[in-house]
């Protein structure tokens, strides 16, 4: 059923919202990883609108979205045999690009920058939506500039209330979790964000990829460390650590928990799994959860892994916990 700006995705809504993006009006879009906040990538004004939106810093440059691999190769320049390799094995998928740009892509889109991000999302509703629009789309995540991602079409909803553009329900989003960035510009390929992608996949394709340190990483333009994050001062904590922590505060605190634990009142816990894809997938539920919970502080329990999917996970989870910067 159809509430309000949320919309059922059918063949009617989806040409609605085509419709909508062709006269540069705004779209949420589910996708696999997160919904993101659709603009036409070739009208500036539309894509302007994007930023203002999401308080976006101007220097923070857009991912375009397209449908096929021949749609990417018009907004970049020099795509090569290891550019078709790498979309053959990932695309449709969460991994995206970046290549030095062609003239299609526009320095609004780029924020200036002489290179381009592209991707081609695998969930149907996005791919459907870009094929009816028949153009390619940009999406940033679809929430305020340095706040939690949108895995649900009612996130979505909330980060942008005072917005009457729709939102196309495709669910909860299958993987929770941002694309993996690769920039293909420099003298090796380099993973700019970590994501559902691995760096162990990609190593099948790229013998040479550089994976930067987490929290080390940071070479994506117009990124702050402090992402993804609740408006509750949040802090990561080591299972053990948790007992102590909570007994030295004196208001109420709330444990995003690996697994069931018992917290005694005032202070609550918001279950996780221990399971890297569930765990992912309910990511940035779990911290709204835990930012709606009348805690005063969100104590992150630490997960002691570090690879695979785990790695964009510890990502996520300590950049949002980065302090905001003092005003
Ligand atoms: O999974 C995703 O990628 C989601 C869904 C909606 O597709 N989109 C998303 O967009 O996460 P956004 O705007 O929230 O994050 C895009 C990231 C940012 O870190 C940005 O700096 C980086 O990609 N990026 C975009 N263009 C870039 C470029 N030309 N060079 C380097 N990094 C770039
Ligand atoms: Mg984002």
């Amino acid at each position: 059923m159809s509430t309000g700006r949320i919309l059922e995705p059918t063949t009617e809504s989806i040409e609605h919202c085509a419709r909508h993006l062709q006269r540069g009006g705004l779209v949420g879009m589910p996708t696999e990883t997160v919904y993101g906040l659709a603009a036409d990538a070739c009208d500036d004004d539309a894509v302007r609108q994007i930023y203002r939106a999401k308080s976006r810093p101007a220097g923070n440059p857009l991912i375009v979205h397209v449908s096929r691999p021949e749609q990417a190769q018009r907004f970049t320049e020099g795509w090569d045999a290891q550019c078709q390799r790498l979309a053959d094995t990932f695309w449709p998928g969460p991994l995206t690009l970046v290549l030095p740009r062609s003239g299609r892509a526009s320095d609004v889109v780029t924020a200036g920058h002489p290179t381009v991000a592209v991707r081609s999302p695998a969930h149907d509703v996005a791919r459907a939506l870009i094929e009816a629009t028949d153009r390619a789309l940009v999406a940033p995540s679809a929430n305020q500039s340095g706040h939690v991602s949108s895995t649900t079409a009612a996130h979505v909803v909330s980060e942008f209330p005072e917005l009457a553009f729709p939102v196309l329900d495709g669910g909860m989003c299958a993987l929770g979790i941002e694309s993996t960035v690769l920039d293909l510009t420099g003298e090796h390929p380099i993973v700019l964000r970590p994501g559902a992608v691995t760096a162990r996949a990609l190593r099948n394709v790229l013998p040479d990829l550089e994976v930067p340190v987490i929290g080390e990483q940071g070479a994506s333009p117009g990124t702050s460390p402090r992402h993804y994050a609740p408006n509750t001062p949040t802090v990561l904590v080591t299972a053990s650590q948790i007992e102590d922590r909570l007994a030295e505060c004196t208001t109420p605190a709330t444990v995003l928990s690996i697994g069931p634990r018992k917290v005694t009142g005032p202070h609550v816990a918001v279950e996780m799994p221990d399971d890297p894809d569930a765990y992912a997938r309910r990511l940035y539920a779990g911290l709204r959860e835990a930012d709606e919970s009348d805690g005063m502080l969100i104590l992150v329990e630490s997960p002691p892994w570090t690879d695979g999917l785990w790695r964009a996970i510890n990502d996520r989870l300590q950049r949002a916990c980065v302090p905001p910067l003092s005003p």
